[in-house]
């Protein structure tokens, strides 16, 4: 890679003055079936080339998010086989954890940095340290303020939220704005949203936009006001007692059984009047909370629409199938796997920048490469293996 002329900068180029090699960094085509993103653009490839890097890009890895080979190779990208890509890489890149198998010959001590699924992957994991590389979860950055940039969760679910709205309105037979034409009045969709995180805002704001009725619930107290915000009603449980303050790093626990009944009692009366639900209801580490049963979905009227965005979590409701799009009671049940490589362009950009502003802020100028303190919060966060161990306390 070294021999393209990007590289050969001469005098600015403090690395190459010493003779130094430098710092390889790949991005490879997903292999997992569905998979349409790619975790570095034009745009990112040609930033890490001005930090001093040397990127190589495996042909086709850019061809599913609507970014051709030439386009990687105008920038200054060595496009060419995954083989070449991944030899002697310093820091590999993607959206999902690469296949150990392929990354037979990796160089020991590279960093693969990709959004790894810790616990639904582990033998995965304990793969990548028996070859010797450093895996770093992408999907474990600690939510503070230092590390917003560099959250693929909130990047990702962001669009999750947004398209989740446009799904629903896809499978509706309706429309969603009210409108008044000379034929008469369509009157607006009802729309409900339950979990109101980053995946949940987003599709409040979409819904608003597209003209419908919305409403949200949460059993996160601080989204009360941010709900409202945007213009939808809240629908809370008063009676007992929700999550107080942001939680465990803004996220949810599992709610109590007098929660919980409370909760269904609550759903049970404003679903039935509801023409979309969209639910992204989700506690870390554990199984998605259930949220609706077949009971509900009965009481809703025929063409109504419900979208799980946590179905591959284990669902938010009762019959969801991961993959598909299912009928109960005359209710369409949405599953699609994956959203975020639905609008996989976008997304790509946005994870694509993520992965540059971690690994930018990192940055050691005079090493010519990022370095991750053993004391930083974010590398104890992330970091899964090491000096062939698994060294993340999530997994021990
Ligand atoms: P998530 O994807 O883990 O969960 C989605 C939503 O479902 C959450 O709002 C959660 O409270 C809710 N939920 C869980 N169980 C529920 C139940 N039984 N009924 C109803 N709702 C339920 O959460 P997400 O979207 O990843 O973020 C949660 C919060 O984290 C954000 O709203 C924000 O406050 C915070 N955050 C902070 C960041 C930072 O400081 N860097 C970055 C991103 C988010």
């Amino acid at each position: 890679m070294g021999n393209h002329p990007l590289h050969d900068r001469g005098g600015g180029c403090h690395h190459s003055d010493l003779g130094l090699n430098l710092l390889k960094i790949a991005i490879l085509k997903e292999e997992a079936s569905g998979e349409r993103r790619v975790a570095g653009t034009p745009e990112t490839v040609k930033k890490f080339i001005a930090l001093g890097a040397t990127m190589a890009v495996e042909s086709g890895a850019g061809a599913t998010s609507s970014i051709s080979d030439a386009a990687y190779a105008d920038v200054g990208a060595a496009v060419g086989s995954r083989a070449d890509a991944i030899k002697d890489a310093d820091i590999i890149l993607g959206v999902q954890g690469p296949d150990p198998v392929s990354l037979t010959g990796v160089k020991p001590g590279a960093w693969i940095v990709a959004g790894l699924n810790p616990f639904g992957e582990r033998a995965r994991v304990d793969a990548y340290a028996a070859l010797g590389v450093d895996a770093l979860a992408m999907e474990f950055m600690p939510r503070i303020t230092r590390a917003q940039s560099m959250d693929i969760l909130s990047s990702q679910s962001n669009l999750s939220g947004y398209k989740a709205v446009l799904d629903a309105a896809g499978e509706y037979g309706r429309a969603f704005p009210m409108m008044m034409t000379a034929a008469g009045t369509v009157s607006a969709a009802r729309v409900f949203i339950m979990g109101v995180g980053v995946a949940g805002l987003q599709a409040i704001a979409t819904a608003r936009r597209l003209g419908a009725q919305v409403s949200a619930t949460d059993v996160r107290s601080a989204t009360r006001e941010q709900i409202e915000s945007l213009g939808a009603k809240a629908i809370f449980v008063e009676n007992v007692e929700g999550i107080q303050g942001e939680g465990a790093g803004g996220y949810a626990t599992e709610m109590s059984d007098e929660y919980k009944a409370a909760q269904a009692a609550l759903v049970s009366s404003h679903i039935a009047k509801q023409d979309i639900v969209i639910t992204t209801a989700l506690i870390p580490g554990r199984p998605a909370p259930r949220l609706i049963s077949d009971a509900q979905i009965a009481t809703m009227r025929p063409g109504s629409v419900i979208v799980d965005l946590a179905v591959e979590q284990g669902g938010n409701v009762e019959g969801a199938v991961a993959g598909e799009v299912v009928e109960r009671h005359g209710v369409k049940i949405v599953g699609h796997k994956n959203v975020p490589s639905r609008l996989s362009a976008d997304t790509s950009a946005l994870f694509s920048r993520n992965l540059f502003n971690f690994l930018s802020a990192f940055w050691d100028k005079e090493a010519g490469r990022p370095v991750l303190p053993d004391e930083d919060e974010i590398t104890q966060a992330i970091r899964l293996t090491k000096d062939g161990k698994v060294v993340n306390a999530r997994l021990l």
